[in-house]
């Protein structure tokens, strides 16, 4: 594993950290108690330090995991989750309002078992709660309660990204950016730098259509959002198959295997070209068992790929450029 820095918190971050959505739900048949220890006692093992969830993966399941994960190891660990997303329907900007997220916070150190959150992230707000100064100065109230440390949002538009790293007490941004969501390297990735802003990167397999193992004839479970999400039906779509038409996508990942070496797969092309960019501190991939963590986390250590980039760049800009790269 390798290291990098994350903003000014003197935190030296796993190169691949772990996403842990897939803990909670949303991914068809629900990861076992057994996996799911399995999987977050083999990230450690392999040198991981930063894993991300939410309050509302699984409801608290997640969340609840990495409590055991915390209390079981001896490593440093990093555990951050993400709030303001347990209201359901139209009101749930509220959820970004200080009584609630008082609560979410209280919630989440429970399920958490620690006395305070060194890391929050806002769960993607939308546009008017971020940019609304009050909506940082209540976050910096938080702060000063003492139950939590920092905090960095989560957002799905660049334009929201620019627009929280105004503030100068947020210390991350996580978005999605993958072979198929490029434009964050050309317009947002030298401002988090200039500003000391560290870099999540979510999705960075396209829920797994950059694995390489999808299909034509793949069917989906029903409480997989790969199903029931494909049209953005229950939250945004660049948060399934990172918006890209599944036929679309299959192509260029056809047209991607091509260009995979002899020692690496197709996930680790895609996990690679993400860690070629310096100003990422530290990327998240989901897994859903403890084989897919240890591919993930073997990253690092592969060679540059960085001769393959113009063809790489070639297909992005030839099948998925048109439709998605202005669009988030
Ligand atoms: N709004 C937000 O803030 C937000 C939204 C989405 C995600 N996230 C965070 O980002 C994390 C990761 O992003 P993501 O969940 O969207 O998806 P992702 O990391 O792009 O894809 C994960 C999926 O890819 C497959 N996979 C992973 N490693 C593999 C390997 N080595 N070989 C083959 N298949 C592999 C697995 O699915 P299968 O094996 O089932 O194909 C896995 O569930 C989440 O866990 C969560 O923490 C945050």
């Amino acid at each position: 594993m390798k290291y990098r820095k994350f903003s000014d918190l003197g935190w030296n971050v796993s190169e691949v950290g772990l996403g842990c959505w897939q803990i909670g739900w949303s991914w068809g048949d629900i990861v076992s108690e057994r996996d799911a220890r399995e999987l977050l006692k083999k990230a450690v093992d392999k040198g991981i330090n930063f894993f991300d969830t939410s309050d509302t993966y699984g409801d608290g399941r997640s969340e609840k995991f990495l409590a055991e994960l915390i209390k079981s190891t001896s490593e440093k660990i990093h555990v951050t989750t993400k709030l303001g997303r347990r209201i359901r329907g139209t009101n749930y900007p509220r959820g970004y309002k200080q009584e609630p997220m008082e609560e979410f916070i209280d919630r989440s150190l429970m399920n958490l078992g620690v006395d305070c959150i060194d890391l929050l992230q806002l769960h993607c707000p939308p546009s008017e709660i971020i940019s609304k100064k009050e909506t940082f100065e209540m976050m910096d109230e938080i702060v000063k309660k003492g139950k939590i440390v920092n905090y960095g949002v989560s957002v799905h538009k660049i334009s929201d990204a620019m627009e929280a790293i105004q503030n100068p007490n947020v210390k991350s941004i996580q978005m999605v950016f993958n072979i198929f969501r490029q434009r964050p390297a050309e317009v947002f990735f030298k401002e988090a730098k200039k500003r000391n802003v560290a870099i999540i990167v979510r999705g960075p397999l396209a829920s797994g259509l950059l694995a390489g193992k999808i299909h034509k004839e793949t069917k989906f479970a029903e409480n997989d959002h790969r199903n029931y999400n494909i049209n953005g039906e229950a939250f945004d779509v660049g948060d399934t198959f990172s918006g890209v038409n599944f036929e679309k996508g299959l192509e260029a990942v056809e047209e991607l295997k091509r260009l995979v070496p002899d020692n690496f797969s197709l996930s680790e092309l895609a996990l690679k070209w993400i860690l070629m960019h310096d100003a990422v501190s530290v990327v998240i991939p989901g897994a859903v068992n403890k084989s897919q963590v240890q591919m993930n986390a073997n990253v690092p250590d592969l060679e540059n790929i960085s001769y393959l980039l113009p063809k790489i760049n070639s297909i992005y800009d030839e099948l998925i450029k048109p439709e998605v790269h202005n669009r988030w």
